[in-house]
């Protein structure tokens, strides 16, 4: 391999490739980075004078501000950036297929094999490629392939996959549980790892702690990241199940939860009943996972995984049917006011969000639905395009005002402290409100007035 720079680029300005890229330049001020992306858009807000980020994440701007123009450098020139920097990160969207071949199941891996090929035809020396969008199994084989055949220079492909939460990014990324880098056991691979290890433990070591870089096989990598998430998708689904089952039997699910969770083999996280999980790779991997298992013939393993998303959508469904129930069987023409939209608190993102499905499913009951969001409301726009009459509101006194219901559906830090009293005033009578995230103080609410539902009680 010829002398390799230690300059980075990342194609893929997105939610993993921004804030990574900006903690990377952070902890690593003699490394020039690069992040590139195909959307001029994007890259503009990335670069725009007054910090307007196309992603929202606390902690980002900070960091952004501290490096950008010192190490950290935005730009839709790709060739320029291959040409500059010996270590590409890869981070497109690998979103599930809807075509052909295992549509709805297997990642659509267009993105990535035609940025393989861009880096292989403006590369100008050897480069170390690292996978960073989550992929399925043995696509780095792929990758290798397309990028050594015939090529002039040599491309070690490793796989470096992301685990940071939405929300959390940045504290994730600054003092992860684990970093994990999977290489091949060449000569080359070994020199590849090592050098990706280096920047993990930032300059002077003063980043991720050597004990904390896991180093395996590229398959092993691979499968990890799928495997992670898969496993903590079915703990939400399995707590999910549970919660059902305390509804009809007058158990309630947090206790359960709490005393499930003492168990120091089981662990107190993940254990949160709620409106289902959401976000863009929960479903995803989940789906390629069970795609995986079909491939190989794994048909149970296959089954046993595509549970976790049938209890998902269930759940969705079933908040539905609860409110039908609650509100006399009839929903056509009451107005349900939701409150957030986001998959979870602290992000304006709405990938695969639990309360899409449940307007939808309350747009077909013809309720009249006003959504409030503290940041997601332009993407709850752009996703419920097609939808007519939805009211939006910032404010979510106004979303609430004459409506029959109040249906929570993200755990907004400032819902528990809303003016509770002054929302009853406001709504129709019977006023319901429905917590799919127990967050709220039922207690004070029923004094209030209010009749409450909650998940799992
Ligand atoms: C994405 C996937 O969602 C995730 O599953 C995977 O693990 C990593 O990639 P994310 O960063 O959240 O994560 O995606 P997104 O925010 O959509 O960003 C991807 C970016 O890549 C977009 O900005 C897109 O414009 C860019 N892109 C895509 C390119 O620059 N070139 C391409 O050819 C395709
Ligand atoms: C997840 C993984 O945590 C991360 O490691 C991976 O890299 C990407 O996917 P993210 O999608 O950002 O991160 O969100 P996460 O915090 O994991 O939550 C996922 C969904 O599960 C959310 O909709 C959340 O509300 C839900 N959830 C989580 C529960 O319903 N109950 C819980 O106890 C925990």
């Amino acid at each position: 391999m010829s002398r390799m720079n230690k300059n980075i680029v990342c194609i893929g300005a997105g939610y993993i490739g921004g804030p990574t890229m900006a903690v990377v330049a952070k902890m690593n001020p003699d490394r020039k980075v690069v992040v590139v992306d195909i959307n001029a858009e994007r890259i503009k807000a990335w670069n725009s004078k007054g910090y307007d980020l196309p992603i929202y994440e606390p902690g980002l701007v900070d960091v952004v501000k501290e490096v950008r123009g010192r190490n950290l450098f935005f730009s839709t020139d790709i060739r320029k950036a291959v040409k500059e920097c010996d270590i590409v990160f890869v981070g497109v969207n690998t979103p599930t297929k809807m075509f052909g071949r295992g549509a709805g199941r297997a990642s659509d891996l267009q993105y990535w094999e035609a940025t393989a090929r861009e880096i292989k035809e403006w590369a100008t020396g050897d480069k170390i490629v690292v996978e960073k969008s989550t992929l399925p199994v043995r696509t780095a084989a792929a990758m290798d392939a397309i990028l050594n055949d015939h090529a002039k220079y040599g491309f070690t492909v490793l796989s470096n996959p992301e685990f940071l939460a939405e929300g959390t990014a940045i504290k994730d990324l600054l003092e992860p549980d684990r970093v994990l880098i999977g290489g091949p056991s060449t000569k080359a691979g070994a020199a590849a790892v090592a050098e990706i290890v280096s920047i993990y433990r930032g300059k002077g070591g003063r980043w991720v702690p050597a004990e904390k870089v896991l180093t395996t096989n590229v398959w092993s990598a691979e499968l990890t990241k799928l495997a992670a998430n898969a496993m903590l998708a079915q703990r939400v689904s399995s707590v999910n199940a549970l919660a059902g089952l305390c509804e009809a039997t007058g158990a309630d699910i947090d206790e359960v939860a709490r005393v499930i969770g003492a168990d120091r083999r089981i662990g107190p996280k993940f254990l949160k009943a709620g409106p289902g999980f959401g976000g863009s790779c929960f479903k995803k991997d989940v789906l390629n996972l069970v795609y995986l298992c079909e491939s190989f013939g794994l048909h149970t393993a296959a089954e046993y995984w595509s549970q976790v998303i049938k209890m998902n959508d269930h759940q969705q469904e079933r908040i539905v049917s609860r409110l039908f129930k609650e509100m006399f069987n009839t929903l056509a023409n009451k107005k349900i006011a939701v409150f957030g939209f986001a998959f979870k608190a602290d992000t304006g993102d709405t990938r695969e969000t639990p309360a899409g499905t449940v307007v939808r499913l309350l747009d077909e009951e013809h309720v009249r639905i006003s959504i409030t969001d503290p940041k997601a409301i332009p993407n709850a726009k752009k996703d419920l395009a097609d939808l007519q009459g939805i009211e939006y509101q910032t404010d979510p006194y106004k979303a609430a005002k004459g409506a029959d219901a109040v249906l929570l559906m993200t755990d907004w830090k400032d819902y528990p402290g809303l003016d509770w009293a002054k929302i009853f005033k406001s709504m129709r009578k019977p006023a319901l409100v429905f917590d799919t995230r127990n967050c709220l103080d039922a207690a004070a609410l029923r004094k209030l007035g209010f009749k409450v539902l909650n998940i799992g009680k």
